[in-house]
């Protein structure tokens, strides 16, 4: 056996360079695939639906008002039926509380004023509040779409 054939167990510099470029393009391609994928997924949101079962409508008793405050909805029911306002303010956009010692619905940061029907009874706030769309579900729930206005005075009935 030659001096040349004989294995040196050393790494020599050439080995050594070897490996060290293939691994940083294995990191460089890795890195390039973890971030292509990560730009192929849809960048849209996703929002909660804007209709929502509210309940039954014999749970609201004739002269009751629930509010929801995730769906920052007001629904009151009255002796000709259903009404749901959104507790949107119409002023600057703070979200409205009912009170029901006084029976109106308060805008915290203001002070406007709103009757059950959302007219504007004080306060700066120009416009009454928005009626929102209410329907039944096939299993009898009352829905509410904050996502469609209806006229002002708009009265669900069942
Ligand atoms: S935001 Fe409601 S009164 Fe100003």
């Amino acid at each position: 056996m030659s001096e040349s054939e004989k294995k040196d167990p050393r790494v020599t510099r050439r080995l050594f360079c070897q490996a060290t470029g293939l691994s940083a393009c294995a990191a460089a391609a890795g890195g390039t695939g973890i971030l292509s994928i990560d730009f192929l997924r849809p960048r849209a949101l996703f929002e909660p639906p804007t209709r929502f079962a509210l309940g039954p409508p014999d749970a609201m008793e004739t002269g009751s008002v629930v509010t929801d405050e995730d769906h920052r909805v007001i629904v009151a029911r009255r002796a000709d039926g259903f009404r749901a306002l959104s507790s949107i303010c119409t002023h600057l956009g703070c979200i409205t509380r009912y009170q029901p010692d006084a029976g109106v619905i308060a805008c915290p940061c203001h002070g406007s004023r709103f009757s059950l029907d959302g007219e504007v009874i004080g306060g700066p706030a120009p416009r009454p509040l928005h009626w929102l769309e209410m329907s039944v579900s096939d299993k009898g729930l009352i829905l509410v779409d904050t996502a469609v206005e209806v006229p002002q005075g708009t009265v669900f009935k069942l």
